[in-house]
């Protein structure tokens, strides 16, 4: 980690417990309160390259009692293999631009405690977040990393709410998080609904926002 770039910059590498983790510290930050608002009960990172993040959230794992898995097409960059298991994060090995990749996801995914948050951090933002939020299920989470320059606004599809938006924006940070929205109790369709979910705090990405 360098210092004190890691301390101001969004592009800055950092490490958690010694191991590099592509995320900044702010990110962190995010993470944590991400976390301490909408209480996951698991969390699938998509690329674990060293492992540092997922040590992070192994962590927070363990502290939250949330089950954590990551994701990987190969283990030869991951440098905390043990420690991840002593944390008790699940490591699988799965090519996730593969045809069979959201049929194999699938699989991994059932049978996780709900709701679930999906981190795409992989090979294809955008790829991943359109085979891939589909599966999961109302009240889920998906978040990305590098927003605004490997996925934007215009390849959120399915168009899902952003929670957290101001947060994010505040300091134009390259995570983005999201909640697939609950259905309405009052049977009223979405454009009705709209409104209940922006004073509930989650905000609608729409042309001109960003
Ligand atoms: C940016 S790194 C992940 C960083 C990690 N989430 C962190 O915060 O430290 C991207 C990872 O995606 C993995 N990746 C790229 N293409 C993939 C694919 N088709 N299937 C699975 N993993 C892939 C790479 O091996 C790499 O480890």
């Amino acid at each position: 980690m360098v210092l004190p770039g890691a301390l101001t910059s969004l592009r800055a590498e950092t490490s958690f417990g010694g191991y590099e983790a592509a995320q900044s510290w702010s990110d962190l930050a995010l993470w944590e309160e991400f976390l301490n608002r909408y209480t996951p009960a698991a969390l699938v990172e998509l690329g674990t390259w060293s492992g540092g993040m997922a040590a992070f959230f192994g962590f927070q794992g363990l502290a939250r009692g949330m089950k954590v898995t990551t994701i990987d097409r190969n283990h030869c960059l991951l440098e905390c293999g043990g420690l991840l298991e002593r944390l008790g994060v699940k490591t699988l090995l799965m090519d996730l631009l593969a045809e069979s990749a959201a049929d194999e996801l699938a699989s991994a995914l059932a049978g996780q405690p709900r709701p679930l948050m999906l981190f795409c951090d992989n090979g294809d933002k955008p790829r991943e977040f359109r085979s891939f939020a589909p599966l999961l299920a109302t009240g889920d989470f998906i978040a990305v990393h590098d927003w605004g320059s490997e996925i934007r606004e215009a390849d959120l599809e399915p168009r899902v709410p952003m929670v957290m938006a101001a947060e994010c924006e505040a300091i134009a940070s390259f995570t983005r998080f999201f909640q697939l929205a609950p259905v309405p109790l009052n049977g009223l369709g979405p454009r009705l609904a709209a409104p209940s979910l922006a004073s509930a705090g989650v905000f609608m990405p729409s042309k001109g926002n960003f």
